[in-house]
């Protein structure tokens, strides 16, 4: 059955930003304390990765320790390994992500090992955020299909989300990294890790690329879903995954929920002006339809 609230994880911050041209550090605080208007609860706001693989995200630790943080909302980061962990506690960042993939392939592009060596590197991770009292995300990339692999199996999406969830994982987000999945496929994996991890601790993390993200997630929630990652004005993508769009758009995302009277607590006007302004830093106007139609009005 349909959930009755929805709680949105906005990620354009960091999975948005990571993959677009670089942009000012205010700009990007600027953001982040205009979403934090908005009614959202969660922000990811930055990403301690290797500033050679992603230089977009250099800054982070400027901009975890400059935004105006706001009493209730949880503004967290990627932390690929003990150093980005340590880093992103340095500047208190509330809540850290680790991230592995369904695919071999994808795993050694984005991350530089195997899938095993990336759950040995989160180990130590969990167990220090354990210690700190630190919730910890695990996102599973290519769950819907992976661009040098192909075809993902589904025991492979189950495994590694399963290994995340035993690890200590509280929240498991699916990506659809390149954004090919479609809503029966969408339906028939959400179900197959929902055999082994509660619906409530799911989230959903679909890219746009093909145009059917809102569709998958339309698809997704009578399954009872309840977790939705999307980033303002559609920004983003992956700079690992070749043809990678941005996600699903947390405007589009939004409008449709209020429509199916699903409660998300977040005020689509403030969001789509927050969108409109870091889209002047881009070069680009904002991949929402529903920004569109509102700037249009
Ligand atoms: P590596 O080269 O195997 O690691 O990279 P290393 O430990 O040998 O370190 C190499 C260098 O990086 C060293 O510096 C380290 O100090 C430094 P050097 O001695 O050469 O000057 N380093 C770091 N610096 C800052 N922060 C760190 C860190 N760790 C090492 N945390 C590594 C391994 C994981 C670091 C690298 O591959 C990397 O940074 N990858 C990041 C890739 C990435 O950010 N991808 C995008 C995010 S994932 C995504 O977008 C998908 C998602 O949205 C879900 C979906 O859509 O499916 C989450
Ligand atoms: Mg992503």
């Amino acid at each position: 059955t349909l959930p009755t609230q929805v709680k949105i994880v906005e990620v354009g911050p960091r999975d948005g930003l990571q993959n677009e041209v670089a942009v000012p550090t205010a700009a990007k605080i600027a953001l982040i304390n205009q979403l934090s208007e908005t009614g959202l609860s969660v922000i990811e706001s930055a990403s301690f990765v290797s500033p050679k693989w992603v230089p977009q995200m250099a800054d982070s630790s400027e901009v975890m320790a400059q935004i105006s943080r706001r009493a209730g909302i949880t503004y967290s980061a990627l932390t690929p390994n003990l150093k980005g962990y340590e880093l992103a506690r340095q500047v208190n960042t509330d809540e850290v992500a680790v991230f592995g993939a369904a695919s071999e392939a994808f795993t050694q592009k984005n991350i530089n090992c195997s899938i095993d060596e990336s759950l040995q590197r989160f180990a130590p991770v969990l167990e220090q955020a354990k210690a700190d009292g630190v919730s910890v995300r695990g996102y599973v990339s290519c769950v819907l299909g992976c661009p040098y692999q192909g075809d993902v199996p589904l025991a492979d999406v189950v495994k590694v989300a399963k290994a995340l969830y035993q690890m200590g994982c509280y929240e498991i987000s699916l990506g659809d990294t390149i954004g090919v999945g479609t809503p029966l496929a969408a339906q028939k994996m959400l179900t197959a890790v929902a055999e082994h991890i509660p619906m409530a601790n799911l989230a959903l993390h679909f890219h746009n690329t093909y145009g059917q993200a809102l569709a998958n997630i339309s698809a997704c929630l009578p399954l009872g879903v309840s977790i939705i990652d999307s980033a303002v004005a559609g920004l983003g993508g992956c700079p690992y995954a070749k043809g990678a769009s941005g996600n699903v758009a947390s405007e589009d995302v939004v409008y449709m929920l209020q429509g199916m009277g699903i409660e998300c607590g977040v005020d689509l006007t403030k969001l789509a002006a927050a969108g409109r302004e870091i889209c002047q830093h881009l070069g680009h106007g904002p991949r929402s339809q529903v920004a569109l139609a509102l700037q249009a009005k």
